[in-house]
């Protein structure tokens, strides 16, 4: 790949502050980060709609999801686990600065990508919740709803994370969700108390 030069930033006539204040809105991302089968997903799904039907805009981008399409170039080596968050973080970005709330769902394993993400937010001024969906990986393989682990146990999986490859768990996340025995209702409630605390929403 060759690198772009001659390259501009074009500021546009709009700030941000007028754009939300004329929208009504206020942006930000929450970054849903676990193993497969940790219940990331679902309560990321459950948040999504909660807000929606607050009449927030709200947009979940998942893992599984965003491989079928814009990183569908990408695999599991680490450079490309960390090259599927890199965009993804920057894609979030813009639709926290449009207004929106980007939820993001992604493994994730690797502290370095996520705190770049986070830095990326915060040096755009912008709201940026960590989640952690603290599922023992025991349990989650027990679930194992698309038999991954199974594979990855017989052998016909290679790097899966949990079994052959890393998930290194965050240290400072904004919440963490125990969704193995928390109910998702009980979970999305715990995430709209931190984004009422970020005032990206007015109440919880
Ligand atoms: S990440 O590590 O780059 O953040 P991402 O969240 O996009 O991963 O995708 C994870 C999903 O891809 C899993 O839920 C699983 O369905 C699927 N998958 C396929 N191969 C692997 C693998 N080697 N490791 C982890 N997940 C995998």
């Amino acid at each position: 790949m060759t690198q772009a030069t001659n390259i501009h930033w074009h500021e546009g006539d709009l700030t941000r502050a007028e754009r939300w204040e004329r929208l009504g809105t206020r942006g930000g991302t929450v970054w849903f980060t676990g193993l497969s089968a940790s219940g990331k997903s679902t309560i990321a799904s459950a948040l999504e709609q909660e807000l929606v039907h607050r009449g927030r805009v709200a947009y979940r981008l998942d893992g599984d999801n965003i491989r079928h399409g814009l990183n569908r170039n990408l695999g599991f080596s680490a450079e490309d686990r960390a090259e599927n968050i890199r965009r993804i973080g920057e894609v979030a970005k813009l639709f926290a600065d449009a207004g929106a709330i980007a939820i993001c769902s992604f493994i994730s394993p690797y502290a370095r990508d996520r705190d770049a993400v986070r830095k990326l937010h915060a040096d755009g001024g912008l709201s940026f919740i960590e989640v952690f969906a603290d599922t023992p990986i025991d349990v989650c393989e027990r679930r194992d709803p698309k038999g991954l682990y199974k594979k990855a146990r017989a052998g016909q999986l290679k790097g899966f994370t949990g079994i052959d490859d890393p998930y290194e768990a965050p240290r400072a996340a904004e919440l963490v969700l125990k969704p193995g025995d928390e109910g998702v209702e009980a979970c999305v409630g715990r995430v709209l108390r931190v984004l009422a605390g970020a005032g990206v929403i007015d109440r919880a």
